[in-house]
Order: C-alpha cells, then structure tokens, then sequence
C-alpha cells in the first residue's frame, strides 16, 4: 500500500509518527515537500518515508491520499488534481463536504472524511471517519467508530 499525503504539516507529522512508531507494516509513504523542515524530518525517521516535490506525483503513485492542506487553499490545491479509479481519498480538510471533494475527485474515486487528533502521533485517540472504511480504521486503530 502507497499513502500519499498533500500538505505536510501539524497533522500530517501527527499521522505519519503514528504510523512509523505503531503501525508495523510495509505501507510507503509519499509526502509532499512542503514545509521542508517537516517533510525533512519525517523522512528521516524511516526509509519508508520518501518526499515527492509534485503534488499530481504523490496522487500518481498512491492508493491512498490525504488531504492535509488549510481550508481556504483546498479548492487551489486540490481541485486541478487528477485522481483514477480505485484510489482512496482520505480528507482531512475541516468544512469540505463530500459533494465538493466529489467535485475535485471525479467518480470512482472513494472519499472518507477523517477527523484525527495529533494523539495519533502516540497511537491514541479517538478518529472520526465518515463513512466508515476498514483500512482506514485499522490505519488509525479506530475505536469507537462514529460519524459526521
Ligand atoms: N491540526 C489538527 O489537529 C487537525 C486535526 C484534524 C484535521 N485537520 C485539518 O487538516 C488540514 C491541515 O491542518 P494542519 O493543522 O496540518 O495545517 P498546517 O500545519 O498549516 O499544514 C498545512 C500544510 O499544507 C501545505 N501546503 C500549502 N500549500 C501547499 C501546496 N500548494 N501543495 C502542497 N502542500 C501545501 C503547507 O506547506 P507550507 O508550510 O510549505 O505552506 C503545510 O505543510 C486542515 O484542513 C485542518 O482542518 C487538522
């Protein structure tokens, strides 16, 4: 599995820590080279890490996407973005409902929105995820699962 992340910042360094630390697995992770001393920093920490300067490339190469970028930059970062079939597009973007993350994705693409806290960085707390998505869960050792 390839997780690709677009925008690297507080959360995205929560998840990513989370996954390196507890998550003992040979997923790849792709991120964006935004905020370089982050991006730097988590490619550090595992050779599974590797920084992608392009954010089409990261869609490209992933099964999996994050959106991790600020809500106000989402539609200009995201909405020239192709995605393909089968990919999974995990938003992380606070206020973006699904019809607007349909909009930039196209079809057969699927969308989970996921509310994660920087806990995730020590395995803990609880993510929201809407729908619900069994990677996903195991991803984040969800408990309890909820809605939106
Ligand atoms: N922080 C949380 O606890 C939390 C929890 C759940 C959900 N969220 C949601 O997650 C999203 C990110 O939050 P955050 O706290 O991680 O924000 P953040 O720390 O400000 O990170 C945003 C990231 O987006 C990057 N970015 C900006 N323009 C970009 C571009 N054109 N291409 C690629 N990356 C670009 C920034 O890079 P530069 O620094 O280089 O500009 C930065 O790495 C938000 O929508 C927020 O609502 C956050």
């Amino acid at each position: 599995m390839k997780i690709g992340f677009i925008g690297t910042g507080v959360i995205t360094e929560a998840i990513v820590r989370g996954l390196i630390a507890h998550r003992d697995s040979e997923e790849q992770i792709i991120l964006s080279e935004r905020s370089r001393d982050i991006s730097a920093r988590l490619a550090a920490l595992s050779p599974r890490v590797r920084i992608e300067s392009n954010n089409q490339r990261i869609v490209d190469q992933s099964d999996l996407v994050f959106l991790a970028v600020l809500p106000h930059l989402a539609s200009d970062i995201i909405g020239p973005l192709n995605f393909r079939e089968g990919q999974t597009v995990a938003s992380l973007i606070a206020s973006v409902p699904h019809e607007q993350l349909r909009s930039w994705t196209g079809g057969g693409v699927e969308i989970v929105r996921a509310i994660p806290l920087p806990a995730v960085a020590e395995g803990r707390g609880t993510t929201v995820l809407f729908p619900d998505n069994q990677y996903l869960a195991g991803l984040f050792g969800v408990v309890p699962r909820g809605v939106v």
